[in-house]
């Protein structure tokens, strides 16, 4: 039987997180209709959420950064910007493909779905400004990661969570990944779902309080905020959510 997380394996999905992660404006919002100017608005505030998560690190140079739950990479190259090495870490092989060839140079064809066999060819690139050389993918389970990843400046894991099933086996290890004085960025929508996580995995509560007990020994909460996203899945379909983002420095 497939696992829930064969979604991420598939050409589908890895359209989706592409024009997701590398689409401009006019691709990802709505253009079938005219819609009311302030809709507009708060649909265009939810564009870049992979370059806006990066950037509640502190500003200034920032040495190694952890990238987990990478998906097609984008966060992995804006945080090549200011950090000298980069790892970024997928359970997708097909995700983590993709982000390897960007990585190279490469400008990917993947499809803007419009409805039924409806269909755009766009392409992907690496923005000019990040520094793809500074990058390394590779595919891994952010739930048992390799023992020699050594410790880092920062670490990012957007939107990862609550597509775990054992989300707690990633909280525990984090404390040994950050350096003393290094800084944590995590953003869930919250989206909890037995398909990923079973019942008995999912936070007692909320989950900003079960982050707060499970981090708060090794971690200072600096802060949290909110940060909307829009994913396109076809002309007429879009998911619009709420991530929430919390910032942590790493106690002495
Ligand atoms: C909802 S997507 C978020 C991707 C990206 N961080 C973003 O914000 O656009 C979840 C990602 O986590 C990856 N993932 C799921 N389980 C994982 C695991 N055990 N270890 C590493 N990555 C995982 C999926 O392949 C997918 O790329």
């Amino acid at each position: 039987m497939p696992s829930s997380h064969d979604i991420y394996e598939t050409e589908r999905l890895l359209d989706e997180y592409l024009l997701f992660h590398y689409g401009s404006a006019d691709e990802l919002l709505p253009a079938a209709v005219a819609l009311p100017p302030e809709l507009t608005a708060a649909l265009a505030a939810s564009l870049d959420f992979a370059v806006r998560t990066v950037s509640h690190f502190s500003p200034g140079s920032g040495g190694r950064a952890l990238d987990l739950g990478c998906a097609v990479g984008r966060s992995s190259f804006e945080l090549s910007v200011t950090c000298d090495e980069v790892i970024g870490i997928d359970f997708s092989h097909a995700f983590v493909r993709a982000a390897r060839e960007l990585q190279d140079g490469r400008a990917l064809t993947y499809r803007q779905h419009e409805e039924a066999r409806l269909h755009r060819e766009r392409t992907a690139v690496v923005p000019a400004h990040a520094r793809p050389e500074r990058v390394h993918f590779e595919q891994g389970d952010a739930m048992n990661l390799r023992g020699d990843l050594g410790v880092f400046d920062r670490v990012h894991a957007a939107n990862l969570l609550c597509r775990l099933p054992e989300p707690l086996r990633l909280l525990d290890r984090l404390p040994a990944l950050v350096r003393p004085g290094g800084e944590l960025v995590l953003a869930t929508p919250c989206t909890w779902l037995e398909e990923f996580t079973p019942p008995e995995n999912w936070p007692p509560g909320e989950t900003s309080a079960w982050l707060r007990e499970r981090l708060e020994p090794g971690f200072s909460l600096i802060h949290t905020t909110h940060e909307p996203f829009l994913i396109r899945e076809t002309a007429r379909k879009f998911q619009w959510s709420l991530s929430q983002l919390s910032l942590w420095q790493r106690r002495d």
